[in-house]
């Protein structure tokens, strides 16, 4: 239950979902957590649970792909936190199109919302934990970059960009006291996962070794161990709470 106190966190996609259980999670182990989400609404929801867990807490709105937006919440983050610590980069969308049929502006949005956007909070976030030499990085990424599958190859392709950026920013700032490392769920029942065609969803279960979806809830642990001491010797790494879809 104490295993974040003292750090401050920053989510990416807080407002629900994913992030908003690792948002919670990291607050129940002692962290001071700023939610960020393209909506108010959901970002302040979560800031104010948080709050009422008895953590210091911040709601901040940007859209992850936009420069200047990020660029800003981090400054205010910093300003009402004092630093960050710890950055899950957690904010994405999904959409599905054969690729014949796909629309550039679905490709580059998906590009820009789930990759460029982790390019972005990263960089802004990073000269903090440079000077003070301590960080963690932590990406969510997704089966589907290691196993792809038909109708997402752009969420495909953006995720396994995700791990490659991982990996490479991991070997630059190990020896600053900064681990960078991933997390590929499998398939979770969340909005994002509900809002896939139903087709889509019901082969991806039935192939699925344990059968069901998973709970965010069997996501968060997983957070909690890069972002704690505990999560020390992890560079580079993708763990994998994916159900058996991939099994590496
Ligand atoms: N749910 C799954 O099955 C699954 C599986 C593997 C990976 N993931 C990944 O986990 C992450 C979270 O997914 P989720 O299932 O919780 O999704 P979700 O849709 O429930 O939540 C995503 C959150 O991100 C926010 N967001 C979206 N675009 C944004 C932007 N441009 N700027 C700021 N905030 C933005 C949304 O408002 C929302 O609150 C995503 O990166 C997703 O790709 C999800």
């Amino acid at each position: 239950m104490d295993r974040l106190i003292g750090k401050k966190a920053l989510v990416t996609g807080g407002g629900r979902g994913i992030g908003r259980a690792i948002a919670l999670a990291f607050a129940g182990e002692g962290a001071e957590v700023a939610v960020l989400d393209l909506r108010p609404e959901l970002a302040e929801k979560v800031a104010r649970e948080i709050a009422d867990l008895g953590a210091r807490s911040f709601s901040v709105v940007a859209n992850v792909s936009d420069e200047a937006a990020v660029k800003s919440a981090v400054a205010a983050t910093e300003a009402a936190l004092g630093q960050i610590d710890i950055l899950v980069n957690n904010a994405g969308i999904d959409t599905t199109s054969r690729l014949v049929d796909m629309p550039t502006e679905m490709w580059d949005e998906m590009i820009r919302v789930n990759l460029r956007s982790v390019f972005l909070c990263t960089r802004a976030v990073l000269p903090g934990m440079l000077q003070r030499k301590w960080g963690r990085i932590i990406n969510i990424s997704s089966q589907l970059a290691h196993k792809g599958a038909a109708e997402m190859a752009h969420y495909a392709a953006a995720k396994a960009g995700v791990l490659g950026f991982t990996r490479s920013l991991a070997y630059e700032v190990a020896r600053s006291g900064i681990t960078v490392n991933a997390i590929c769920p499998g398939p979770i029942d969340t909005e994002l996962f509900r809002n896939i065609p139903e087709g889509w969803r019901e082969n991806k279960l039935a192939e699925l070794p344990i059968g069901r979806a998973g709970t965010v809830d069997e996501i968060a642990p997983t957070a909690v161990l890069l972002a704690s001491d505990e999560g020390s010797y992890y560079l580079g790494a993708s763990l994998n709470p994916n159900g058996g879809d991939v099994m590496i």
